[in-house]
């Protein structure tokens, strides 16, 4: 199979589908769609979002050194699209998209109640890379709807989540578990040290 050699681009997919939720000096909170964030460190806990400074919610997290990530389930679509559309500038978000504030523990940044997944964090570092700023933020607290924890653990499956494609713009449902971590081991040459490894 021949390659071809396309345009650079940080093509890295497919992306998660969150709602960043934040809120200003003010008191106004604000939600913005977001697809470029990721895991940065397991201990502590931290993510990476990467946002354009021309975004309202850049200017409520520069003001704060906060946000919340709300991993929305899929029937949430209409209002993830929404809130990756138009700016906290023009509109409430909130009212608009019928999500409800909810007080986290440790940020004064909203929880979204109809996410069942919600991430405290508190930005730590930020570099200035480009269209982007990337935003290092520990975790500070997690919480999840009941129905969604099984023996203590998110079960994501009962979370619905999406993935995006940042360079098509298509939602992507994901529907079906193909197999499980470390499935392959004993198959393949070579032995797992230390069982299947984790990032
Ligand atoms: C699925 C999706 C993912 C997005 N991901 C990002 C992102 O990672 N970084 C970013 O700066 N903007 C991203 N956007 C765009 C912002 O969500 C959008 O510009 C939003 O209107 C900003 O709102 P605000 O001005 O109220 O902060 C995304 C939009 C969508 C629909």
């Amino acid at each position: 199979m021949r390659k071809v050699t396309l345009e650079t681009a940080a093509f890295v997919v497919p992306a998660p589908v969150i709602l960043l939720s934040c809120v200003g000096a003010d008191g106004s909170a604000n939600i913005m769609g977001l697809a470029w964030a990721g895991v940065a460190c397991a201990t502590p806990p931290m993510v990476s979002v990467a946002i354009r400074p021309g975004r309202l919610s850049y200017d409520l997290i520069r003001e704060s050194g906060e946000f919340v990530l709300n991993i929305p389930p899929a029937s949430l679509l209409r209002a993830v699209d929404f809130c990756g559309m138009v700016s906290g500038r023009d509109v409430n978000k909130f009212i608009e998209a019928r999500l409800t504030p909810m007080a986290g523990l440790k940020v004064r940044a909203p929880l979204i109640r109809e996410c069942p997944v919600n991430l405290e964090c508190v930005t730590r570092q930020s570099l200035v890379l480009g269209s982007h700023v990337l935003f290092l933020a520990e975790v500070v607290a997690l919480h999840a709807d009941e129905e969604v924890v099984e023996e203590g653990e998110v079960v994501v499956g009962r979370v619905a989540p999406l993935a995006y494609d940042p360079f098509g713009g298509d939602y992507w449902s994901l529907k079906e578990v193909v197999a499980h971590h470390g499935f392959s081991e004993g198959t393949m040459p070579g032995r797992a040290e230390t069982g299947p490894a984790t990032p």
